[in-house]
């Protein structure tokens, strides 16, 4: 199959431009398409064949329930039932946004969709191609992040492209993604609404309109397994990640730039091809000959936008081992953590004050 990629011009945003995506989606096929968070690869939510696509063309496990978009709030009622108050008041605030909110499922929606479970998780792009893409087409788009499982998530059309080339019809190029990190899956099928993926709203941003909201425990233990050091990557954890191995160094900034140094010294002499990942204020630290800065430790908002395409940027340039910064807890750290800290498959080297 021919995958054509089509540019949108957001300054103009015609119903020209989305006719051949809607006809692909309304006849059961596939297309790729740029939300706030990441790039999606949506079929009809509503179509079991679309959704086995799905799972074909990324190579994922057909029990990883896909998340359903939808273009207004009041398609919450087609999808979902026993929809409790909380669920409309986070739809009030936080939709069209970055916010994907686990619901009891309508029979309507099909167990392929869902991964066989009794509920479905439904979000409201902010994204003016994907709302335009959605309502065109009339449908419920599921759409997961497209990529080949288990690589990083697209930012970009070209990742999408590198991914899935061959095996979707028409990706939609509207330009890199603002936010770069997969919405927060808030789970509200329960007594009390719990946090299954971190995104890029927080639970403080969460807490005034759920103020009893919490991680699920599962998310902070892995978050915080740091002392799980050196889990040998492809293990069940490894996500987003790199073709290359890649290991989170933490701990004092100096300490750290020694460290990396030291086991980039070592690697490079065995005959490996190192890079660094590191920030605007320790890129002129290292001596490995591959240092890409992502921004200045403080910039969360562009180290959570960039940090897929820099990762990705690591198998263009054929690196095997990469050597990271860890990151500050911000608003966004728990997100941007969860990301690296999977893409890492766990390894991290904690270094002490030298
Ligand atoms: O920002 C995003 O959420 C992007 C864009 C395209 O909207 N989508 C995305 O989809 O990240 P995906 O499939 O890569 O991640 C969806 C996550 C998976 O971890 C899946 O297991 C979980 O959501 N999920 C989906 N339905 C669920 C359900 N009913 N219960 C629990 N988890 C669910
Ligand atoms: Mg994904």
């Amino acid at each position: 199959m021919e995958t054509i990629i089509k540019k949108i011009n957001r300054e103009k945003l015609k119903k020209e431009d989305f006719a051949e995506a809607v006809d692909i989606l309304r006849s059961g096929g596939l297309v790729a398409f740029p939300t706030e968070t990441v790039y999606g690869l949506g079929g009809n939510a509503l179509d079991k064949s679309a959704s086995a696509k799905i799972y074909a063309a990324k190579g994922r496990p057909s029990d990883n329930p896909l998340i359903v978009h939808i273009a207004d709030k009041d398609a919450l009622s087609g999808l979902a039932e026993e929809i409790p108050l909380m669920a409309w008041e986070c739809a009030k605030y936080f939709w069209p946004g970055p916010l994907t909110m686990i619901l009891k499922k309508k029979p309507v929606v099909p167990d392929s969709t869902t991964g066989g479970l009794p509920t479905v998780a439904i979000r409201m792009p902010s994204d003016a191609v994907a709302r335009m893409l959605i309502a065109e087409s009339g449908l419920y788009i599921a759409a997961p992040s497209a990529n080949a499982s288990g690589r990083p998530s697209t930012t970009r059309a070209e990742h999408v492209y590198k991914d899935l080339a061959g095996r979707i019809g028409l990706i939609l190029d509207g330009g890199e993604t603002t936010i770069g990190l997969e919405s927060t899956i808030l789970d509200l099928s329960g007594e009390k609404p719990v946090i299954l993926r971190p995104g890029y709203l927080s639970r403080e941003d969460l807490l005034p309109i759920l103020p009893d909201v919490e991680y699920d425990p599962a998310v902070i233990a892995k978050t915080m397994q740091k002392d799980i050091v050196a889990k040998a990557p492809g293990m069940k954890y490894r996500h987003y990640a790199p073709k290359g191995n890649l290991t989170i160094y933490e701990g004092e900034q100096k300490a750290v730039v020694a460290a990396v140094n030291r086991a980039v010294e070592e690697k490079m002499g065995e005959g490996y091809t190192c890079a660094v990942l590191a920030t605007e204020e320790t890129k002129g630290a290292y001596t490995c000959p591959v240092v890409k800065s992502i921004g200045g430790r403080a910039q969360e908002e562009i180290i959570a936008a960039r940090l897929f395409d820099v990762l990705r940027s690591f198998d263009d340039g054929g690196v095997e081992y990469i050597f990271s910064e860890s990151f500050p807890d911000g608003n966004l750290g728990p997100a941007i953590m969860n990301r690296l800290l999977k893409a890492a498959g766990y390894q991290v080297i904690y270094v002490g004050a030298e």
